[in-house]
């Protein structure tokens, strides 16, 4: 039980979480290329959009529109989205929200983000990528990070 902290209750607390979760992902080693790179993400247009996602999904509002697979795909298609990506992903999420946030919904948030992490990359072995043909097991270096496709 963590002491001090309470649990993710309004819009506002999304945003924070989301902009907290940004600084780490575009940090990192392994993925931070691919905010920065591959999609140039524009944050502060991007932050809301998130931050209508969870506040959709744990605040029970209607704000997020849905199509949250499509932008993913065509990640994929460029670079190859890999279970190790999403790992990081995930586990970055999950530091974030334990760091902040403690209770009911902070649970759901690392919960849902890891049912739709393994929905996407479900629905991503489907789909063409750069690396549909490498042979299984081999280690694939890209920018600065290096990571095993797991699946
Ligand atoms: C509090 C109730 C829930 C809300 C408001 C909610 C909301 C959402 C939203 C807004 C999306 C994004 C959809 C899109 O962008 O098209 C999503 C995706 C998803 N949710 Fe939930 N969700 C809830 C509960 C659950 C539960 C209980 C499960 C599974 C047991 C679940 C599994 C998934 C999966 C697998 C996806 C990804 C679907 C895909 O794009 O392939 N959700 N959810
Ligand atoms: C390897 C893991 C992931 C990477 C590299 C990644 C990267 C990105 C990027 C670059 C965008 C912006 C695309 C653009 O607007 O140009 C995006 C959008 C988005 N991502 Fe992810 N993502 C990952 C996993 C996830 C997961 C697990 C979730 C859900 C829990 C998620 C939820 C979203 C949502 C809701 C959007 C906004 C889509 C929209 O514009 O409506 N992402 N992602």
């Amino acid at each position: 039980m963590t002491v001090g902290l309470r649990d993710i209750e309004t819009r506002a607390d999304c945003e924070r979480l989301v902009r907290a979760f940004y600084g780490r992902a575009l940090e990192d080693p392994t993925i931070g290329f691919i905010f920065t790179d591959v999609a140039k993400l524009d944050l502060e247009a991007h932050v809301p959009r998130i931050a209508s996602f969870w506040e959709t999904i744990l605040l029970g509002a209607r704000t997020y529109g849905g199509g949250a697979f499509r932008p993913h795909a065509e990640l994929h298609m460029k670079i190859g989205l890999r279970g190790g990506h999403f790992a990081v992903w995930l586990n970055l999420w999950n530091a974030t929200v334990d760091e902040r946030f403690a209770g009911e919904r902070a649970e759901l948030a690392k919960s849902h983000a890891r049912r739709v992490a393994l929905a996407f990359m479900r629905r991503l072995e489907g789909l063409p990528s750069p690396e549909t043909h490498a042979p299984a097991g081999v280690v694939v270096t890209r920018h600065r990070g290096t990571i095993t496709p797991s699946g």
